[in-house]
């Protein structure tokens, strides 16, 4: 068997470091005069273990590529490589098994069952994984201690507050151990001490190997991040901003 040569290794290492590769993404949404193109040749790569903020004006079109990397939405035009694997490869059950397997989602609204305990929001998703019941209680009581709700693993949404319930939204989306961690707006509908505790844990999953990718309008969440991706209709303008762009496009 050849030998590969150091140029070959060495592309084939840094390939595999790569866990999001966006190459032309175009998203179109509806059709004749009501036509919306949400992404207008979208390209972007982020390795693996990065920790990314995704930052630009409303209607920009950041949820709209959130929702592709997370495999909820496909492109209309481009390629999407997640972890090496050509999306558009995929079949419907595949995608939403890899979806399962490698991401888990936060989002600004918590999106918590309210009729369900902290507990039994985060066993859910170890359900669908077919996980059996006695490892769904002891990983989901994990997760909830590792974002400091030890003592809240019975209470229902509304009897927590706003940063507990989004926690417990983190837990969840941490359950399946993902490699892959995708926030939009998670900080949107907090205070400034609670948006700090999110971050903190975000930094702490990230310090264990997590890819941690999150929208935010706001520059304080952003500059907290290591690397600033900058959206501008429909496409990234930055792919790594610095703090001088930053200050220069929040004072305009
Ligand atoms: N399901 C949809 N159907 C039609 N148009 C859509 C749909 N989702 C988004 N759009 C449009 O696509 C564009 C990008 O929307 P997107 O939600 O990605 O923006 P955003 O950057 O996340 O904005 P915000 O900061 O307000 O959340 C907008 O013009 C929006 O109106
Ligand atoms: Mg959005």
């Amino acid at each position: 068997m050849k030998t590969p040569s150091l140029k070959e290794s060495l592309s084939s290492t840094l390939e595999t470091r790569e866990i999001i590769r966006l190459e032309n993404v175009f998203k179109i949404y509806g059709s004749g005069e009501t036509e919306v193109q949400a992404l207008a040749g979208v390209n972007l790569v982020i390795k693996k273990g990065e920790y990314c903020s995704i930052m630009g004006a409303s209607g920009s079109g950041k949820s709209t590529a959130m929702n592709i990397i997370g495999c909820l939405d496909r492109p209309t035009s481009g390629r999407y490589y997640l972890d090496n694997v050509d999306v558009a490869k995929l079949d419907d059950t595949e995608l939403a098994h890899i979806r399962n397997q490698k991401i888990g989602f936060v989002f600004q609204q918590f999106h918590l069952l309210p009729q369900l305990t902290a507990l039994e929001n985060v066993m859910l998703p170890m359900v669908y994984a077919g996980v059996k019941p006695k490892e769904r209680h002891y990983r989901a009581t994990e997760a909830l201690k590792r974002v400091g709700l030890e003592k809240r693993l019975h209470n229902k949404p509304n009897q927590l507050s706003g940063g507990q319930q989004q926690r417990v939204a983190i837990a969840r989306a941490i359950v399946n151990r993902p490699i892959l961690l995708l926030a939009d707006e998670p900080t949107g509908a907090l205070d400034s001490r609670t948006t700090q505790e999110v971050l903190n844990i975000f930094s702490e999953l990230n310090a264990t190997g997590i890819t941690v990718v999150m929208v935010t309008h706001e520059p304080d969440v952003a500059r907290q991040t290591q690397r600033i991706i900058y959206f501008r209709d429909g496409k990234v303008i930055y792919s790594h901003l610095t703090a001088d762009q930053l200050l220069e496009l929040g004072s305009r």
